[in-house]
């Protein structure tokens, strides 16, 4: 008997998710979480938003916006009096300045502002310099656009700041974006001026664009220094990506901002306007507040962040663990190698024993083995007592 064949061929199977995204990891933060959230009296040092409640005139002024029924998109770039505000706080407390009506764009969150930065600049197989231990959505962001991240690592006896002699070991003819952030998530190291002056000097050496995400900005316990892109050579190359989330408390309202030069502000825009359109408005109606009016209560929580980071530096350093004190942001990041066990062997056994959950470093990187990053935004006396539960944990084992 003959088989007729068929006409139609069946075609090879393909991959119904994008092999770029499929290779993705999960956030190592969120899975520690799902541990932590199957139990009870648990005192979280693993938090990184805010405990504070969005400061109420913030929340008055949204609750306001909806009242007098402001419901609807607002421009793509963001409200006119937003970016106004923003580019007046800019240069009010990072030095720089900008044009409202080009150079500003109003984000949701400086989660957006970075995805949106990275598909507007980067082309397939683009380097991109970025530092470790960070933020967890670096390399991801950088891959999601198709570029190649590149991760450069900082060292706990430079205090996590980035050095020029690594990024020179890292930097090739296809580098195009080196991405900073400091105040720094997950260590709370910060830059002083010379800090930034040299990164400056070799981002002009190689042409580099530069995006500095500045989120922990306002929470800096070192003198502040202006933003890198007041900088010689710097302003044209530089994207700052700033928001409300942290210093004023607002994660859930989802609003950042980015300044930049206009091209690169103008190609950010197409990108947030086919996928985003525009930032929440009654986010935007908040901000506005928060930029003009809310600086008493910015300082309020500023000032006691600065007090718990005191009180955690000394605690940790007291049971052992050596602990830098942070210049900026509200973690900490102690050296835990002295117990000899890993980051994972240490916050699991610390969360079973103890119920006390901190996040292991190697969530941000490789190169956090060996140290746990503990967010003191939490109460006082949760810090105190997580720093009596750690030292009962550490006790049982013969440590210090
Ligand atoms: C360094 C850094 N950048 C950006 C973000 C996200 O900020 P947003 O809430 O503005 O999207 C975070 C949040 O933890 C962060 O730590």
């Amino acid at each position: 008997m003959r088989v007729s064949k068929s006409p139609h061929k069946t075609a090879a199977p393909r991959p119904r998710v994008a092999p770029h995204i499929a290779a993705l990891p999960k956030s190592g933060i969120r899975d520690f979480f799902e541990l932590v959230n199957a139990m009870e009296d648990v005192i979280s040092l693993g938090i990184g938003e805010p405990d504070f409640v969005t400061p109420w005139k913030i929340r008055e002024a949204t609750i306001y916006s909806l009242q007098r029924g402001f419901t609807h998109y607002t421009s793509n770039l963001g409200d006119p009096k937003l970016r106004l505000a923003v580019c007046k706080y800019f240069a009010r407390r990072f030095g720089g300045s900008y044009d409202p009506k080009t150079e500003c764009i109003i984000t949701v969150g400086v989660s957006e502002g970075l995805d949106i930065a990275a598909r507007a600049v980067i082309s397939p197989g683009d380097e991109v310099l970025y530092h470790e231990p960070c933020y967890v959505s670096y390399a991801p962001t950088v891959r999601m656009a198709h570029g190649v991240p590149i991760a450069v690592v900082t060292h706990a006896e430079h205090d996590f700041v980035l050095q020029v002699e690594d990024l020179e070991k890292a930097v090739t003819s296809k580098t195009k974006v080196l991405m900073l952030n400091y105040p720094n998530n997950p260590t709370g190291a910060g830059m002083t001026a010379e800090d930034k002056q040299k990164i400056a000097e070799f981002a002009v050496k190689h042409d580099l664009l530069v995006f500095s995400d500045e989120i922990y900005d306002e929470l800096s316990y070192i003198p502040r220094s202006p933003s890198i892109a007041t900088l010689p050579g710097m302003r044209d190359r530089t994207i700052v990506f700033n928001g409300f989330s942290k210093a004023f408390a607002m994660t859930g309202y989802r609003i950042g901002y980015a300044v930049g030069p206009h091209d690169l502000i103008d190609a950010m825009m197409k990108v947030h306007q086919y996928s985003m359109l525009c930032a929440p408005g009654p986010s935007q109606f908040g901000a506005i507040e928060a930029l003009t009016n809310a600086d008493g209560e910015r300082e309020t929580m500023h000032d006691e962040y600065e007090q718990r980071r005191n009180v955690i530096v000394k605690r940790f350093n007291g049971l052992g663990l050596h602990c830098f004190k942070p210049r900026g942001a509200f973690y900490v990041f102690p050296d835990i190698r002295s117990t000899g066990m890993t980051s994972m062997a240490f916050a699991t056994s610390l969360l079973k024993e103890q119920r006390v959950a901190v996040i292991p470093g190697t969530a941000f990187g490789e190169c956090g083995e060996g140290f746990v990053r503990c967010s003191y935004a939490t109460s006082m006396a949760d810090i105190e007592t997580a720093m009596e539960r750690i030292g009962k944990f550490l006790r049982k084992r013969g440590l210090p």
